[in-house]
């Protein structure tokens, strides 16, 4: 593994859901599994690379070779994801919460008492938007996915602008795919302005060609 193409090169991926706090019983989530970012980081480690996995909680083990950070919300996911810098490569698979309860509450809420209580949200920071704009700290190629149940690769596009990344996977995730906990993935490689449709893939075999896609990139132009 050490004799990879991708020895001497440092990675970060995010991967899993957060969890954001309600109360101290209580927050938050989403239905993402993890598996195609723990995937990632288990085939970017096989290609030699040096791996931070900064994950959210999941039922995934910790790949091979990989150092993991584990964190609940997205705060802590930042912060991680920031201390993992400088890397060569970041790949954002975390689906990160949009929204944060706004004042978590130190006690757990009681229903006794008649009143519901209200929670008010308050916008987490976008990893990915925030890694592709750090100044001299910028990973040389930061990829993002787009997890879209409708026109796939033209929010993709949009995505990709707007976050300031290099490459975007673009997958489908509406019920009918079967993507989120499913083992299968279909998806779109957008790098810059040049699309690639691969086939119905396992979340590994995609994990794969994406590490070899980035070993391309990075030994070719590095
Ligand atoms: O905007 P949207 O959540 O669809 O973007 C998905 C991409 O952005 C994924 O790569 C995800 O990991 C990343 N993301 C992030 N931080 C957020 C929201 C999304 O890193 N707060």
């Amino acid at each position: 593994e050490a004799l990879g193409p991708l020895r001497g090169w440092r990675a970060l991926v995010t991967s899993g859901p957060t969890h954001e706090p309600i109360d101290p019983v209580r927050y938050i989530a989403n239905r993402s599994s993890g598996k195609q970012g723990h995937a990632i980081a288990a085939a970017l480690a096989r290609l030699g690379a040096a791996v931070t996995l900064v994950s959210g909680p999941t039922q995934e083990p910790v790949p091979a070779g990989v150092s993991i950070v584990q964190v609940e919300s997205a705060l802590d996911m930042l912060a991680a994801c920031q201390d993992a810098l400088p890397v060569d490569v970041a790949v954002c698979a975390a689906a990160v919460a949009d929204w944060r309860v706004k004042a978590t509450a130190s006690q757990k809420l009681k229903k006794e008492g008649g009143s519901l209580p209200a929670l008010e949200l308050a916008e987490n920071p976008d990893i990915l938007a925030t890694l592709s704009r750090a100044g001299r700290n910028r990973p040389a190629l930061v990829v993002g996915f787009a997890a879209e149940t409708e026109k796939v690769v033209a929010h993709a596009r949009a995505k990709l602008a707007r976050k300031g990344c290099d490459w975007i996977v673009a997958n489908d995730v509406s019920p009918s795919s079967g993507t989120f906990g499913g083992t299968n993935n279909t998806v779109h490689l957008l790098r810059g302005d040049t699309l690639e449709d691969w086939p119905p893939l396992s979340k590994e075999e995609v994990a794969q060609r994406l590490a070899m896609a980035i070993a391309e990139h990075l030994v070719g132009t590095g």
